[in-house]
């Protein structure tokens, strides 16, 4: 049976890199304050020519370059976003010419942090009914530019970058496997980031806040935790395996704690789990495209390995994912 299989993986980050103590200069914070609750010590900050769709960009051609692919030869692009270039057209649209992928189809998808697991979900949905459309799969944003700079619950958190992965049908016993989507818009209000300034009076509520992205740190935290254990548990058993049974877990890039609290939770060890949000913050939908592509080119999984991802994002929004590599 065809299933779809990843035939290469690419990343791609801005080059200006913002230190926790460059924040120290910035807002009312500290290193020793970051790196105790969050982990992070650095990340990637957006500048002049890496709009998001050119990290994206940069991401699709290092992706394709492994797979062996030119970019004529993808049938579809889809981009896991929630800070498009523009809100129309689509930053795959963006994608589709910078790369010159003239035959693909093109569009966004935004479940948050979640998108790309989501995105893999519907990619690898098209490919077992058409196992040779060659897909690429990318995660790519920019929260650099919907950030507070003067909020320092929020913009100590965030990062910009892409990453992205070439799926297509194959019949070598790997593949993805299986997922478990879920959402729950009551709980948007925990996390959301309006929309950039619109100029119809009556959808303009007083005293916007310009769409920063808002949050409510601690139930997102507490949420999230429960909410990927519960996930990955049900998919696991679902499919008659156990943590013991994963080669390497990739979760969303979001904070070192929840991190941890999930790994104790399922009984992950340390070396079972991939880990790069300390240098680059949570960048969102891109972070777990970022740390397969880290993980892949370090050697960190072989061939047969399974695979675990789980994420957790605005909406709310969140998943889990298994893959045989
Ligand atoms: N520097 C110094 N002090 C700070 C900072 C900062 N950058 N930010 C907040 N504080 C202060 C607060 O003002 C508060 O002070 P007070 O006690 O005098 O009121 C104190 O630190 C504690 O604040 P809390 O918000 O309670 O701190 P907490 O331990 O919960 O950590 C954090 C905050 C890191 C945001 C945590 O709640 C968290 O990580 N939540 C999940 C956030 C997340 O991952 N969101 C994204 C997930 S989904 C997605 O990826 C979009």
């Amino acid at each position: 049976m065809k299933r779809s299989v990843v035939l290469g993986t690419g990343s791609f980050l801005p080059r200006r890199e913002l230190t926790n103590a460059d924040l120290e200069r910035m807002v009312d914070t500290s290193d020793e304050w970051i790196t105790s609750r969050t982990g992070i010590r650095t990340r990637r900050i957006a500048g002049k020519g890496e709009e998001n769709y050119r990290l994206a960009a940069g991401a699709a051609r290092r992706a394709l370059e492994m797979a062996g692919l030119e970019a004529g030869e993808i049938d579809l692009i889809v981009v896991a976003t929630m800070t498009p270039h523009m809100t129309m057209p689509s930053c795959a649209c963006f994608v589709q010419a910078e790369i010159g992928a003239q035959r693909a189809f093109a569009y966004d998808l935004n479940a948050a942090c979640s998108g790309y697991l989501f995105a893999l979900d519907m990619a690898d949905k098209y490919i077992l009914n058409k196992p040779d459309m060659n897909i690429l799969v990318i995660g790519s944003e920019t929260l650099s530019t919907r950030v507070n700079w003067q909020d320092r619950n929020t913009c100590i958190l965030f990062g910009d970058g892409a990453g992205a992965c070439v799926l297509s049908g194959r019949d070598h016993g790997g593949g993805i496997i299986d997922s478990r989507l879920f959402t729950d818009g009551n709980l948007w209000e925990l996390l959301y980031m309006h929309s950039p300034k619109s100029l119809n009076p009556d959808l303009v509520q007083q005293g916007d806040d310009h769409g920063y992205i808002r949050m409510t740190g601690r139930d997102v935290f507490k949420f999230a935790v429960r909410a990927m254990e519960e996930s990955v548990t049900a998919l696991l058993q679902s499919n008659g395996i156990t943590t013991k049974d994963i080669g390497l877990m990739i979760p969303h890039q979001a904070n070192i704690r929840i991190i941890h609290k999930l790994m104790e939770r399922l009984g992950v060890p340390e070396e079972k789990v991939y880990i790069n949000v300390n240098k680059y913050g949570n960048t969102s939908a891109a972070s777990i495209p970022i740390a397969l592509d880290e993980a892949n080119r370090q050697g960190l999984i072989r061939r047969g390995d399974l695979v675990l991802f789980c994420a957790f994002g605005g909406g709310f929004t969140w998943g889990s994912m298994l893959m045989c590599w």
